[in-house]
């Protein structure tokens, strides 16, 4: 049987750990990364996200998309209400793409996989979607939430099913929580890229 469109790319994402490569592989799907995911895998993370950044999240607050990719998190979020949205990410590309869309307030880069060069305290509301699972950012990242978070600031993230099912997640989550960084608003597993049979387990997180 003939593979969905984008699997492939999807795969060569799963199979990456550092972050050149990540790098190298979002410059070369960039320009089909949002057919290739909505059409060809049924993808609907930023949809989930966006809908549970609506019920839990201040939408007078800005908010930070972490991991914005080409922006389809930012449209569900605008469509919603959501009107001051910043958006940061490892590729230019896909950054690029992202600001076509003409609805984030701001685009940078980030590298996930470091603490974030955020001042402390600053982020009032943060969404992350479709980046922590199984390939370069993992369960030791997670933390990197935490410190540019006001308190009371809260985060929307998904977390790839296939990556929850092999990684240690859920000891990294109840980390944030014994450490004192976080607590726990909203979790439950939804669809993340049906076509693929994946889900996702999505989580909502206070900032203490
Ligand atoms: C699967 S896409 C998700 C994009 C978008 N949030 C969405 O849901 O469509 C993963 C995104 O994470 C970005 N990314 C990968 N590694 C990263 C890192 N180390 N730091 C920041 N962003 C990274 C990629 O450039 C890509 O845009």
């Amino acid at each position: 049987m003939a593979e969905n469109k984008g699997a492939a790319q999807k795969n060569q994402a799963y199979a990456i750990s550092d972050v050149e490569g990540t790098r190298k592989l979002y410059a070369d799907w960039a320009t089909t990364y949002d057919a290739d995911t909505t059409e060809g895998m049924g993808y609907v993370a930023p949809d989930v996200v966006a809908e549970l950044a609506a019920e839990f999240l201040d939408k007078g607050a800005p908010v930070l998309d972490l991991a914005c990719g080409t922006g389809q998190l930012g449209v569900h979020l605008r469509r919603l209400g959501f009107s001051t949205i910043d958006g940061l990410d490892l590729s230019p590309e896909m950054l690029a793409v992202a600001e076509g869309l003409g609805i984030y307030r701001s685009l940078g880069k980030i590298d996930m996989t470091q603490s974030y060069p955020l001042k402390e305290g600053s982020v009032e509301a943060l969404t992350c979607c479709g980046i922590f699972g199984p390939s370069v950012i993992g369960p030791e990242h997670l933390a990197f939430l935490a410190p540019p978070m006001v308190s009371g600031a809260r985060a929307v993230i998904s977390i790839n099913g296939k990556g929850y099912e092999e990684r240690p997640f859920e000891d990294a989550l109840e980390a944030l929580f014994d450490d004192g960084l976080c607590r726990e608003i909203y979790r439950g597993f939804n669809d993340y890229l049906p076509k693929e049979g994946i889900d996702a387990l999505y989580v909502v997180l206070e900032r203490f």
